[in-house]
């Protein structure tokens, strides 16, 4: 077998580092590609840049690291470091010099250094040695490729680092994003700013002619920026018949510093309701809104209007948004800070209607192959996979016209047309106009963004939060409609200017003499048009099962673009909407888990075929289960990789990634890979190892890293994960894997084997005081379990709750929060099996539920530690009743039939029989302030039972800061320590 020298993220990667800087990130707003324009499920910049820096450069610690590179890179770390001090390092030392690289990784990683030019010219400097000295032609640079290129961070990050980059994606809106940011201003820099600056300009002069008149000041001059509206139906109670305005929430501002509310004011005679607005309120002074789950409660009769009548009403109507109800004006005064919030006005009624009488002028007058306003239908949406994302046709908005009140349509489509007809000043050559009416065309959809009747008014911030808030577009009862002309957060102005700002930000690709472009194109990534071998670097991120549905939402931009843009853009935009062959889950689509395995499969096997063999791969994937996960393992080592890495970043904390349950496990992974292949290029396929050879080679290569990996402070979920590449690459380097019998080991047997190897050894350093082998599964699996959810940063668990899918009308019952330690099922049985523990047997100390499984909280513990029924736990003083529970031996513990008041105390209980249940024990009388009791177990029970204080001592490391166990437990050792034992 070839081997080649291994690349830095081969052996090492800051991820630590890398992931506190993508997490600060998030923060950032002004000049980031992701202000540019809305695309789902980005990737940070930090992370794409890291490891594009150690996927291009090798490990100057290897013995076949070319020795130019070597040397190249000794002068230019020193020429980096020395200047700020770091004289420690000796650059002459391999180590050295990797960990001198590492560290410039992790402090390039920072958003505020990256566009430093030193920062670029050493990063470039580096590229640029590693690219010849590992055969790569003089003065060419590396060819880094992405087929999934979305929002552009991974090709971005290529340029910025010094390689050349082809960047392609299936969908014609994110090919945009994509030319803008890798041609358009790569070519043209500051001057494409100022040219979008200008027209920009014009355009607004010239909207404010047509569009003023129906947005009218105050009469005592104030300007409105926002009118908050909110779909109404006809109360269906006996006899009613009242106006119902569909209200989820009645606040207008909920800050600390400041509240503002509604109140219904419901007149009975007149069979309708008003409203006052409420300052300085108190939480409990506001009163509920009207609709819960989709159905409507009438103030003034008391009768609530089922959902089917709900959806049918305003099915009849569109969705209800072109006669919506105007609750509310938010108004900036002149010389005032702050906003004001108002009753509406007639001007305000006049007004909407005269642009809905204009819109209908135009539309009656417009020719052209479109519609002046699109007509274009909105997705499917329904079943239980991406579908969940769309409600609209529930509501009857079944195309993009009816998420629009005619004065929000009258706005865009005037938008849209000047975009058309800007001029550019002076000379320029032809490409210009494209890139400065793509950029303009870009600032409409921002607009389209906050100008949707999708658009809630964020009370937090009092600002429009915009359509794509989440990644779903779902019905939005009450929303805002903001003033395009006003001055204020969310107009026109504010739109551009997010837009100028990213081209100035990303100007550094234009400077010097040396412009730094990248290749676009729209093309589908199971059948890439990139010829053989011609890659250096494959980095992608494809979308993972049926996370984002992208295309559907991004057709609520492309029917704006196509309106704009199609002169420059003919190919790109003249569908009616994005192409649905996207590689994702969708069963509206008939595309299921297989067509989505199926189609990345084919992707990785085009990568694979374009990538040159002594290339690197790296791609990214979620790991929410396990299994997904292994087929997707599978399906890359069917299209012929090896894998030799895996590093888990955790960048997704916090985000609306939908469908993300724990958070532990939720970090994104980059797989690390190689082209199984010959240096001619053609994949091997006789390669057979030897399962007995394999196994053998595990638990050492289990044993290299996971210590390693600790030390440096990744530990849990991350460090099991940071130990499957390198674990997988025993397997995967081969072709196939036979048993002695001839039988072909597959891949799901051998993940069992690499999570039961992670098990042990990561037990034997959890517990490494404590003689791991000498406690009994359920004190193994209970480190185990706290350890895998454990973050290492603080000890912290953090438990996401799970996205609320379907939006405002969600109808289904919520789930219930889960109490306790909870692990993918899947997961928690790997390690279990791994440490030799049987989950099945230890129901007084998990519990499976679906695909969860959850250790139990101590506390929930207590009826079968103490044989008897607990009311109160821990001073919580609620009564629960429990029933009779059968214990792990089989017997049925006696319950006290009565319930007892919050006075009750645990008694002295007859010794657990397992170490983990008398530490636990001795918890729960902690906890109970039975001081005596504690006493009594510790001297008589307990105190000579070596195993169980360090047991205790590991565990108080491993439940997570805060928790109610990991104050027991402290509190037990504390008292052992004061009784002088
Ligand atoms: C996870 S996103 C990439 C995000 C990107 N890394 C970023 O930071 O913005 C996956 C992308 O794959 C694209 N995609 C889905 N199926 C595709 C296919 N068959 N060919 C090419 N691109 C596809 C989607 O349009 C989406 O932009
Ligand atoms: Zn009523």
């Amino acid at each position: 077998m070839t081997t080649y020298p291994k690349r830095l993220i081969e052996v090492d990667l800051p991820i630590k580092k890398i992931g506190a800087h993508a997490r600060r990130e998030k923060s950032i707003r002004h000049g980031h590609i992701s202000t540019l324009h809305i695309w789902w499920a980005r990737k940070p910049l930090a992370v794409c840049r890291s490891v594009m820096c150690a996927a291009l450069w090798p490990d100057p610690a290897q013995e076949d690291c070319p020795l130019r590179f070597r040397e190249d890179a000794q002068a230019i770390m020193a020429r980096f470091w020395n200047p700020i001090g770091r004289t420690d390092l000796d650059f002459h030392d391999p180590m050295a010099l990797r960990q001198a690289l590492l560290d410039f990784i992790a402090d390039f990683a920072n958003w505020d250094n990256s566009t430093k030019k030193e920062y670029l010219e050493t990063a470039r400097a580096l590229t640029q040695s590693a690219h010849e000295a590992l055969g790569g032609a003089p003065g060419t640079r590396p060819l880094v490729v992405d087929p999934f290129a979305g929002g552009g961070s991974i090709p971005l990050e290529a340029l910025r680092v010094g390689a050349d980059t082809f960047a392609s994606d299936l969908n014609p809106v994110a090919v945009l994003l994509n030319k803008v940011v890798l041609e358009y201003i790569p070519r043209y820099g500051q001057r494409l700013a100022d040219e979008i600056r200008r027209c920009g300009e014009w355009t607004k002069i010239e909207a404010e002619k047509e569009l003023a008149q129906f947005y009218p000041k105050d009469p005592n001059g104030a300007t409105p920026i926002a009118y908050l509206w909110v779909r109404t139906i006809t109360c269906e109670g006996p006899g009613c018949g009242a106006e119902v305005p569909l209200i989820r929430s009645l606040w207008l501002v909920k800050k600390s510093s400041r509240s503002v509310a509604l109140r219904l004011v419901p007149d009975g005679k007149r069979k309708l309701v008003e409203f006052e607005i409420i300052e300085s309120v108190k939480v409990q002074d506001v009163g509920n809104g009207t609709v819960r789950r989709g159905s409507a409660t009438c103030p003034v009769c008391g009768y609530t209007t089922p959902v089917a009548s709900v959806r049918r009403q305003l099915k009849s109507r569109k969705g209800g948004a072109a006669d919506a109800r105007l609750l509310c004006v938010v108004t900036t005064k002149p010389g005032e800070q702050g906003r004001s919030y108002r009753l509406p006005i007639e001007q305000d009624l006049v007004a909407a209607d005269k642009a809905a009488g204009e819109l209908e002028r135009r539309k009656a007058i417009h020719k052209g192959p479109l519609s002046l306003v699109p007509d274009e239908p909105t997705p499917l949406g329904g079943g239980s996979g991406a579908g969940r994302a769309f409600s609209l046709r529930n509501y009857g908005m079944n195309c993009f016209e009816d998420l629009f009140t005619p004065r929000q349509a009258l706005a865009l489509t005037t938008l849209a047309r000047l975009v058309q007809e800007v001029r550019l000043s002076g000379e320029h050559d032809s490409g210009m106009e494209a890139a400065v009416k793509t950029c303009l065309g870009l600032a409409v959809d921002k607009q389209a963004d906050k100008l949707s009747s999708l658009s809630r008014w964020d009370t937090s911030r009092e600002n429009p939060q915009g359509t794509f808030g989440r990644q779903v577009l779902p019905i939005v009862w009450g929303f805002d409609e903001v003033n395009p002309l006003s001055g204020s957060g969310g107009d026109w102005r504010t739109a551009l200017n997010w837009v100028i700002l990213v081209v100035e930000k990303c100007s550094f690709l234009n400077e010097g003499h040396d412009p730094r472009l990248g290749q676009v194109d729209c093309v589908s990534a199971i059948q890439h048009s990139m010829a053989d071998d011609a890659a250096n670097v494959f980095f992608t991120d494809p979308p993972y099962y049926d996370a984002v549905p992208y295309s559907d939402l991004s057709d609520f931009f492309y029917v704006w673009l196509k309106r704009m843009l199609t002169d420059s853009n003919e190919r790109l935009l003249s569908d009616c909407l994005t192409p649905k062959e996207e590689c994702i889950v969708d069963e509206t689509k008939g595309k299921d888990k297989e067509y989505f395995e199926k189609s990345v499969g084919r992707a990785m096997a085009e990568g694979r075929r374009f990538l040159a063999p002594d290339g690197i791969g790296v791609v990214v994937f979620a790991h929410k289960s396990t299994s997904g996960w292994e087929a997707m393992l599978q399906a890359m080592i069917d299209a012929g990789w090896i894998f030799t890495g895996s590093w888990p970043i955790d960048t997704e904390m916090g985000s609306r990634l939908r469908a993300m349950d724990s958070a532990a496990l939720a970090s994104s992974i980059h797989l690390i890979c190689r082209p199984r292949e010959s240096p001619d290029g053609s994949v091997r396929t006789d390669d057979v190892g030897y399962w007995s050879d394999v196994l053998a080679e595990l638990p050492g290569r289990i044993h290299e890293w996971l210590p390693n990996l600790a030390s440096k402070g990744v530990v849990g979920a991350d460090a099991i994960f940071s130990c499957l590449g390198p674990a997988l690459e025993i397997y995967s380097r081969y072709s196939r894997v036979e048993k002695a019998s001839g039988e072909v080991v597959l891949l799901r047997e051998y993940m069992e084997e690499v999570w039961a190897a992670v098990a042990k050894e990561a037990l034997g350093m959890i517990l490494k005081d404590a003689n791991a082998s000498g406690f009994e599964e359920d004190a193994r699996l209970t480190a185990m379990w706290l350890w895998t959810l454990s973050s290492g940063a603080n000890g912290n668990l953090e438990v996401q709750e799970p996205d609320d899918l379907v939006g405002e009308e969600d109808v289904s019952a919520k789930g219930s929060k889960m109490n306790g330690f909870v692990l993918e099922y899947d997961a928690a049985r790997k390690i279990a099996q791994g440490l030799g523990a049987h989950l099945e047997n230890l129901t007084t100390l998990a519990e499976v539920k679906g695909d969860k499984a959850r250790l139990l909280p101590v506390s929930e513990r207590t009826p079968y530690l103490f044989g008897q029924v607990i009311s109160t736990i821990a001073g919580k003083g609620r009564k629960k009743k429990r029933e009779h529970q059968t214990t792990l031996s089989g017997g049925v513990v006696a319950q006290a039939q009565t319930e007892m008041g919050p006075s009750s105390e645990l008694s002295l209980p007859a010794p657990g029989s397992t170490v983990l249940d008398r530490l636990h024990q001795a918890m729960l009388l902690f906890s109970n302030g039975r001081s005596d009791a504690l006493k009594r177990f510790i001297e008589e029970d307990i105190s000579q039972d070596q195993g169980l204080w360090s047991l205790a001592q590991s565990l108080s490391a491993l439940y997570p800061v805060g928790s109610e166990e990991r104050r027991w437990v402290e509190g037990v050792l504390t008292r052992k320590k004061s009784l002088g034992l």
